[in-house]
């Protein structure tokens, strides 16, 4: 079976073919264009340009995308589309291109769900995780830990109260003069820092909940004192210091999540999973008795081809859509 699948929640217009053979996923082309360069003008998002701008490429990248997968429309046997969370007129352009497309050629039409779609990039890997699993989704918009019983059964154990992980990150790294999206930016800096040189609150809360909005504020108090004080400091240290908070609070509830639902098997995806010391201290958990599945950290922003790789199995069930599907800006998983 092939999927062509589409992506264009937030700044990323993405298109990908993604073929199902005996249980496998294989990626026959991935293509992400980014809006990143634009939106880093105004430090953040612009919703009205990010429609604007998927409206300008999307054509042109679903066609490279079966170009570069050396299919035409004949040969797809689906059109998978990102319908739930993200801005709202950018989930639009999305839908309603993959409306338009599904019904001009008699394909079924797959919504899929962003975030199961980021759990969904690591069944890319050589080794794929199979249901039940721990999933942590660690992104710009949402921070979840999801219980995945089945590959279309989704049930939310913690979610962040306030602020997303990514979305922490990128407001300290602004603060400090970093170009957005500061997340990839702040983990360098971190690595060259003291992680102990400044002490922040944790962002776990609850039972396997986060506040990320707490641990955020902290960071920019302490900035704003050093520099009321006139007193320099070190971004270095800032940044492994509040990374190091970050993940500890990360790996604590999702420890609890996982004894939980009773899971020794954690699979971690999202933006901020691209993040090193993310990815070191969710690994040395292995050692521990987990199986750890990280994304592949080419497929932890924002793409198609996770969307496409969770169309496969919603395609199993038969989770279709009619020609009336609308997007959703609010939704978990
Ligand atoms: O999943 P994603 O591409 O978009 C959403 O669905 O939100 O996540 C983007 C987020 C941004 O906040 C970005 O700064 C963060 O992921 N990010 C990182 C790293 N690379 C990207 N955060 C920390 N460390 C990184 N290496
Ligand atoms: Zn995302």
């Amino acid at each position: 079976m092939n999927v062509l699948a589409l992506e264009s929640s937030c700044d990323e217009t993405a298109a990908s073919v993604v073929s199902f053979r005996n249980g496998k996923i294989l990626v026959k082309s991935n293509i992400v264009a980014s809006q990143v360069e634009v939106h880093s003008l105004y430090g953040g998002v612009v919703p009205e340009i990010a429609s604007r701008a998927h409206s300008e490429v999307i054509s042109k990248i679903t066609y490279q995308a079966l170009g570069d997968a050396e299919m035409e429309m004949k040969d797809i046997d689906a059109i998978a589309v990102t319908s739930e969370p993200g801005l709202i007129g950018a989930l639009l352009v999305g839908v309603n291109f993959a409306k338009a497309l599904a019904f001009a050629n008699h394909k079924p039409l797959i919504p899929i769900n962003h975030m199961r779609g980021h759990v969904a990039a690591c069944y890319t890997l050589e080794d794929p995780p199979k249901p039940p699993f721990l999933a942590l989704i660690v992104s710009g918009g949402h921070t979840l830990l999801v219980h995945v019983s089945d590959y279309t059964e989704y049930h939310v154990i913690g979610r962040t109260r306030d602020d997303a992980a990514g979305e922490a990150f990128d407001k300290v790294a602004r603060v400090i003069g970093l170009t957005y999206p500061g997340g990839a930016e702040m983990d360098r800096l971190a690595s060259a820092g003291n992680k102990n040189a400044i002490h922040f609150p944790s962002a776990a809360v609850g039972e396997c909940d986060f506040s990320f909005s707490g641990l955020k504020t902290a960071a920019l108090n302490y900035i704003n004192s050093q520099n009321q004080k006139a007193l320099a400091f070190s971004h270095e240290d800032l940044a492994a210091s509040f990374t190091h908070t970050v993940v500890n609070s990360i790996v604590k509830q999702t420890l609890k999540a996982a004894d939980l639902c009773g899971c020794k098997t954690i699979v971690a995806s999202g933006g901020v999973m691209a993040n090193s010391h993310l990815r070191k201290a969710l690994t040395q958990l292995e050692q521990t008795g987990y199986s750890v599945y990280l994304s592949p950290k080419s497929l932890c922003g924002d793409n198609a081809v996770m969307i496409g790789a969770q169309a496969c199995y919603e395609y199993e069930k038969g989770n279709f859509a009619t020609i009336h599907l609308n997007a959703k800006a609010d939704a978990e998983c």
